[in-house]
């Protein structure tokens, strides 16, 4: 057979375009003009900021990164022999740290044919697609530039068993209502019977390890936090006063999410030029930022059975403070 050339193995789609700067515009204009004002978090994540989320994975309060990676060393083997995938679709791929541990033992039990990431920066998407096929000869790359709330109709259809897998405990920034519609619609890129969705869900715990986790001494997560005013002043030409906000996180033990807020330290007039429009903060006023939703057992095996999912196993870090999940379409 004639040796395969790298880049042949290598498609990337884009499908980001002008409706994706309006996608901001939309946001900024519903959140701040609700009565209780917020923004989604999928704003936080410029280039500073997926460095500060970088940075936020190194500090010493924030587990998950660390936890979901020890249950990815210790597991994957598991994963690659009870799964037998050949392919990965992998939602929020970044770097694909961590997801090197999955394609490894994939790799290693012999069945991997085909990476598909999918990320809002095609840079990052582009270099971890070249970098993977020089990894793991014979691996397909076919990259999605993307936001998987928008782009996940994008998806080949698979020609071997699959596993979507969504980690880091993203699926917490979703409120239930959504989060339960968006599972299902995970659910229908799985075929029963052979492909299965990984899951990482942080876990409820001592409400103190949860809030120094949202709140560390570096003050990177509250940098982090502003920045999504940075991006709002920069986009679309609005003057917040970004040290004028202070940073807020809290778990809320009703709804078992953190909640991440920016509080207006004065009352404040703040003008978003592109959409002509000027916003009132009273003193001490709270802009939601974030939620991250924290899982007991339940709570997840109820989320995935409305989804028409069912758990196939509950892996977790020794300390039982993440857990990654392999569930399947109810067959
Ligand atoms: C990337 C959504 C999983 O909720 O823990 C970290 C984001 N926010 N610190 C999380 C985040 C503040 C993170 N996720």
């Amino acid at each position: 057979m004639m040796p395969v050339n790298q880049a042949d193995q290598v498609v990337v789609h884009t499908y980001l375009g002008p409706s994706d700067e309006r996608s901001l515009a939309d946001d900024v204009l519903d959140g701040l003009t609700k009565p209780f004002k917020e923004l989604p978090p999928k704003h936080f994540y410029d280039a500073r900021g997926a460095e500060l989320f970088d940075r936020i994975c190194e500090l010493p309060e924030y587990y998950p990164t660390r936890a979901e990676r020890a249950i990815l060393e210790e597991r994957s083997a598991d994963i690659a022999a009870l799964t037998g995938a050949g392919e990965l679709v992998e939602l929020g791929s970044g770097t694909a740290a961590k997801t090197r541990l999955l394609l490894s033992a994939l790799y290693d039990g012999g069945t991997l044919r085909r990476y598909v990431p999918i990320d809002v920066t095609e840079r990052m998407v582009r270099d971890c697609a070249e970098a993977l096929v020089g990894e793991y000869p014979g691996l397909a790359v076919h990259g999605i530039v993307g936001d998987f709330e928008r782009h996940l109709a994008h998806v080949p259809p698979p020609d071997v068993p699959r596993i979507v897998a969504f980690l880091g405990g993203t699926i917490g920034n979703f409120t239930p209502g959504s989060r339960r519609r968006f599972l299902r619609r995970l659910a229908k890129l799985l075929r029963p019977g052979q492909d299965f969705l990984l899951l990482g869900t942080d876990l409820v715990k001592d409400p103190s390890v949860l809030e120094a986790a949202y709140d560390d001494r570096a003050g990177v997560t509250a940098d982090f936090n502003r920045n999504v005013l940075r991006v709002v002043n920069r986009e679309l030409g609005a003057d917040f006063d970004v040290d004028a906000f202070e940073h807020v996180a809290f778990f809320d033990h009703e709804r078992e999410w953190i909640e991440m807020r920016l509080r207006a330290q004065r009352r404040m007039t703040v003008r978003i030029a592109a959409l002509d429009l000027e916003i009132e903060f009273a003193a001490r006023e709270e802009l939601r930022t974030e939620i991250s939703a924290k899982f007991t057992p339940e709570r997840l095996s109820g989320d995935l059975a409305a989804a028409g999912l069912e758990l196939v196993d509950v892996l977790t870090d020794p300390d039982e403070r993440f857990a990654l999940s392999l569930s399947a379409p109810r067959q």
